[in-house]
């Protein structure tokens, strides 16, 4: 059986896959490895999330459950007087994010291994991102939905990527209890992909 990508120490044989992506219109070189979430290319929902979210050139970013980076070093690109904390259960996808940031000369962000918020603990950002690891299960995925407001800055937000055959309605359902109904917001929608950003106010 292949070994889920959400493993803390994956052990299957690493086996790089170096490629070019446009997020945004920045060119980014990434590699990804065997043992991390969409290992042959940027994953469609991430890219749906990445056209959507809106990052203030000075913002403060966590990126959560980063995997080899495309949405965390695209938000950083997007917030040169900011920083982008980018973490990961999975020591391999941490380790190529850091990869990926030197590669493509990305300096203002930092990345570290970390179970849910477990690493950021007493710490808010303007900005949360989250292609959310529905895989891990709901206990997990719905932990990343109700911390954002405890991590989250006055005004700041959550954005979210979610299918909605893998449960959209309820995670939007779940915002909307932790953050409010008004707060909550679907901006944007791509084949079965949905993007919420819920607003701490
Ligand atoms: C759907 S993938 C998205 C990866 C990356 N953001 C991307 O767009 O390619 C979800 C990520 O969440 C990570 N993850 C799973 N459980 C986690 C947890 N308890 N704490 C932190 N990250 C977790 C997985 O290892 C995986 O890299």
């Amino acid at each position: 059986m292949s070994e889920h990508y959400y493993t803390e120490k994956p052990k299957t044989a690493s086996d790089r896959k170096a490629f070019a992506a446009e997020l945004r219109g920045f060119k980014l070189q990434l590699t990804s490895d065997t043992g991390v979430f969409s290992r042959d290319g940027v994953d469609f929902g991430s890219r749906v999330l990445i056209d959507r979210m809106e990052i203030p050139i000075d913002a403060s970013v966590l990126d959560l459950g980063c995997g080899y980076g495309p949405i965390g070093l695209t938000a950083a690109r997007l917030a040169p007087r900011g920083h982008v904390v980018m973490v990961d259960i999975n020591e391999r996808a941490v380790a190529l994010a850091r990869e990926n940031a030197e590669r493509n000369g990305i300096a203002n962000i930092s990345a570290m291994q970390s179970d849910i918020y477990a690493a950021v603990e007493g710490r808010r950002f303007d900005v949360i991102l989250s292609n959310p690891p529905i895989r891990a299960g709901k206990i997990v995925v719905h932990r990343i939905l109700t911390e954002a407001k405890d991590h989250l800055n006055p005004g700041g937000s959550l954005w979210i990527v979610i299918q909605n055959k893998q449960g959209a309605p309820s995670a939007k359902a779940k915002l909307q209890e932790v953050f409010g109904e008004d707060a909550v917001e679907e901006v944007g929608k791509d084949k079965g992909y949905r993007i919420y950003r819920a607003k701490l106010v």
